[in-house]
């Protein structure tokens, strides 16, 4: 019988997180209780790569038709438990325009929609373990019904191990922004350590392409420096 890990409270957050109403619905209200695992959660076949099919690499665009905001790169290395790169890993990235508007029609922030940023992309990691992505960054907008929590620049990640069954959806957050200090869902991470695994570190500038900031992010997929789950 395969053994389930308990859940570290520091590094893995709770599952219903105070201030943030919607870890109510997605968390189980009943016991989990065991059923057969289907051919495709045991990998037996791999639907992923059809399903899922890789789509830009670029959400900024050029001249004309440039999305409004601050030029970034984010670099993003998946790496397993021992720094090994974690070579072909599936990685979906997310985030709202540079207005904080989402391209979703949940989004009912009353933000302007940015023509030229479309907000989503979807990317294998190379060699090194390494996804680049060339984008704008996000901006912070307000949860609605909160009582003002404004989430923080923040990126969204999905990332697919070889079965369905094996993903973990995290965020990413900027360094130096005054939000983060009191966001419920960077705060969901009780341990400090952790927390500081989610923010990215600006690589310096001279170095750089001249118009745009770079930004390195590492995503551990497992063992005791894997980047904490959120919410
Ligand atoms: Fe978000």
């Amino acid at each position: 019988m395969i053994e389930i890990r308990r859940r570290d409270p520091l590094t893995q957050s709770e599952g219903v997180v105070a201030g943030y109403a919607h870890t109510a619905q997605r968390w189980p209200a009943q016991p989990l209780r065991r059923r057969p695992q289907t051919a495709s959660e045991l990998g037996k076949v791999n639907p992923l790569e059809k399903k899922l099919p890789l789509l830009r690499g670029d959400l900024a665009g050029h001249g004309a038709k440039r999305a409004i905001g601050q030029l970034i790169n984010l670099r993003v290395r998946v790496v397993d438990e021992g720094g090994v790169p974690v070579q072909g890993a599936l990685v979906e990235i997310w985030h709202c325009n540079a207005a904080g508007k989402y391209i979703h029609p949940n989004d009912s922030h009353d933000a302007p929609a940015d023509p030229n940023f479309y907000g989503a992309a979807r990317l294998k990691t190379g060699d090194s373990g390494l996804a680049e992505l060339r984008t704008i960054k996000p901006g912070a907008y307000p949860v609605p019904d909160t009582g003002g929590w404004w989430r923080p620049p923040h990126i969204h990640f999905s990332v697919w191990g070889r079965v369905w069954l094996s993903r973990l959806v995290t965020q990413m957050f900027f360094p130096g922004e005054p939000l983060n200090e009191f966001d419920a869902i960077l705060n969901a991470v009780r341990d400090p350590a952790a927390r500081s695994r989610c923010i990215a570190g600006l690589a310096p500038t001279a170095r750089g392409p001249r118009d745009t900031l770079v930004y390195d992010y590492q995503i551990v997929v497992r063992g005791r420096s894997a980047s904490p789950g959120l919410p």
